[in-house]
């Protein structure tokens, strides 16, 4: 081989490794750009998502905010509830618990609306309660209807009205004679014929329709094995009345100024009664006849003896009802319209 042939063979070897030599560090400049374009890419992406979450979780956290203020408010309102009462999420029944028949005598008057409105939603309150309202008439009237079908108070609506005899007059005192208790004697015919206490446990309590209730009686009648009993506010002449309860707690006698020999010197607010002694004693009614103070007795005698009461309300030192009585309406004017031929609209229900 000749020298020149050799030379440009050398050259060509050294041109064609330079060549290969920049053609490398292109590539790797080139794969460089590469990698610095994904690196930005993924930074980007990254960022992004980073944002996202950093959004929704802001919107999570405005979402919590809002759930634990709603709580905080619903715990409050929890908290003003008082314990014993239908809280309206849950039912208004509640298969545990005895049913409580309030049972309440009422006539026309003027009050009378008032008086049903205001006890009826005491009742909304109590969980299994069925009002058996009996109306002392003839025929049940329209407004007392009406009025308990929308109430939204289990009821039954029953009538009775008390013989001439024992009806009071329009001036009479209102002691002069016995109320409410054909009414009363009517709702036990009732619930001796159509509930059995064997298979629906239940608690009977004579609650007049003037009288003032606190919540808290219901819970404490509630699971009366017998007869229970507890002090009755603004009566008889007292602050209260109560039963008095001994070391043993058992009643013993009354606390009471009127006629404290009766042998259940109790307002008939002041006891409940266990539906199955009710039903065991079907023929015990109230004697219309028992003289003045004696209504409560003329019954209780025939059916529980003292040492069988069961003291309620902190053994007979609280105060959950009250003998309120409402003011009859002053009528001056409404009487002198009626006498012009133009009373006030009738059409208008009071
Ligand atoms: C007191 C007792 O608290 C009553 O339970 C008891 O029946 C009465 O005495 C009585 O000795 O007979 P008092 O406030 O004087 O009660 O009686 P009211 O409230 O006027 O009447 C008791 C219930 O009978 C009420 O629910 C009332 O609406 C009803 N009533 C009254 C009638 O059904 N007809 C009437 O003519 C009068
Ligand atoms: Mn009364």
């Amino acid at each position: 081989m000749s020298r020149s042939i050799f030379h440009k063979l050398l050259i060509l070897c050294m041109c064609s490794s330079l060549i290969g030599f920049l053609m490398m560090v292109m590539n790797i400049g080139f794969n460089c750009q590469n990698v610095e374009h994904q690196k930005t890419g993924l930074a980007k992406e990254i960022n992004e998502k980073y944002k996202r979450q950093m959004n929704e979780l802001e919107a999570k956290e405005k979402n919590i905010n809002f759930i634990s203020k709603r709580l905080d408010f619903l715990q409050t309102t929890l908290r003003r509830q008082y314990p014993y009462a239908v809280d309206y999420i849950s039912q208004i029944t509640d298969d545990d618990l005895p049913t409580i028949y309030a049972i309440t005598p009422t006539y026309t008057r003027h009050v009378q609306k008032a008086e049903l409105t205001r006890l009826s939603q005491t009742f909304l309150h109590i969980k299994n309660l069925h009002w058996i309202v009996v109306e002392d008439s003839e025929n049940k009237t329209p407004l007392v209807a009406k009025f308990l079908e929308r109430s939204g108070v289990v009821f039954t609506h029953l009538n009775t009205k008390t013989p001439q005899y024992y009806q009071l007059g329009e001036n009479d005192p209102s002691w002069l004679k016995p109320r409410g208790v054909e009414q009363r004697n009517l709702a036990i015919d009732w619930l001796v014929k159509n509930v059995d206490a064997n298979k629906e446990p239940g608690v009977i309590y004579f609650a007049d329709d003037d009288n003032t209730y606190d919540l808290q009686i219901f819970h404490e009648m509630r699971n009366t094995q017998t007869v229970s009993v507890w002090p009755v506010g603004i009566v008889g002449g007292l602050k209260f009345e109560r039963p008095l309860v001994n070391a043993e707690q058992k009643v013993y006698a009354w606390y009471t100024a009127w006629k404290p020999e009766r042998p259940f010197a109790i307002d008939m607010a002041g006891f409940a009664i266990n539906l199955l002694l009710v039903q065991q004693n079907s023929e015990a009614r109230f004697d219309i006849k028992a003289p003045r103070g004696y209504i409560e007795s003329s019954y209780l005698i025939k059916i529980v003896k003292m040492e069988d009461l069961e003291p309620k309300a902190d053994l007979c030192t609280k105060v959950y009802v009250w003998h309120t009585r409402t003011e009859k309406p002053k009528w001056k004017q409404e009487d002198i319209l009626i006498k012009q031929g133009n009373p006030s609209d009738p059409n208008i229900e009071v």
